[in-house]
């Protein structure tokens, strides 16, 4: 079976952040069961039809990293209730052609799976039920069981705020290994 290569895509853009570092968990957990990068979206313009075309050099990058990667595992963090802007923006220029000349969307068909940490108690579910009612309506191809949502991220995490992952590492590991089949599931059928 071929190796899977996984895009993670955080919805937070700071550097402690305790989505990054579930991202990171997981990377770590897979090991040599997937290649797996993180998504630099950063430099990102916010979406402007102005300059669309030429496509930015960023959103060439980004669209590539996506284009090539055999899924896509969101980590998103809930801004209030909601998921954050930077993703929005994100997925608005991927939602968009490659060129005026390929129509080609790179998330279309692309297997999606969807994770989160935050402070309240809802864990994420809220924004996680809008980003998959986002990225389901962009034909993205969602695992939908399992999730995973971890409320209350202070319990989570140690006095220098680094993630420990307590109770949640054995879900997080449950997801990775799900992912990993739904996407070879995919593989299959597309031989
Ligand atoms: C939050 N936070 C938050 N938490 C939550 O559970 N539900 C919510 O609706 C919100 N709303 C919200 C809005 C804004 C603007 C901020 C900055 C924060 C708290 C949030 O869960 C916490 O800051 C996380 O640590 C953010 O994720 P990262 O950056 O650690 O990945």
């Amino acid at each position: 079976m071929k190796k899977v290569k996984i895009v993670a895509v955080v919805g937070s853009l700071r550097q402690e952040s305790l989505n990054r570092q579930l991202a990171l968990a997981a990377q770590e957990l897979l090991g040599e069961k997937a290649d797996f990068e993180l998504l630099d979206y950063a430099d990102l313009p916010l979406f402007n039809e102005d300059i669309e075309f030429p496509t930015p050099a960023a959103v060439s990058r980004v669209r590539e990293q996506v284009n090539s990667a055999d899924g896509v595992w969101f980590f998103t963090p809930e801004y209030n209730h909601f998921f954050p802007g930077v993703l929005k923006n994100l997925i608005d220029w991927l939602s968009r052609p490659i060129s005026k000349q390929e129509r080609k969307m790179v998330l279309a068909g692309k297997p999606a799976a969807v994770s989160g940490i935050s402070t309240g108690t809802s864990g994420t579910l809220l924004a996680q039920h809008h980003l998959v009612a986002l990225i389901s309506s962009l034909n993205m191809d969602v695992m939908n069981v399992p999730r995973l949502t971890i409320p209350g991220h202070l319990q989570q995490v140690d006095e220098h705020g680094k993630l420990t992952l307590t109770s949640s590492k054995r879900y997080l590991e449950r997801q990775a290994t799900a992912f990993i089949n739904f996407i070879q599931k995919r593989l299959q059928q597309h031989e």
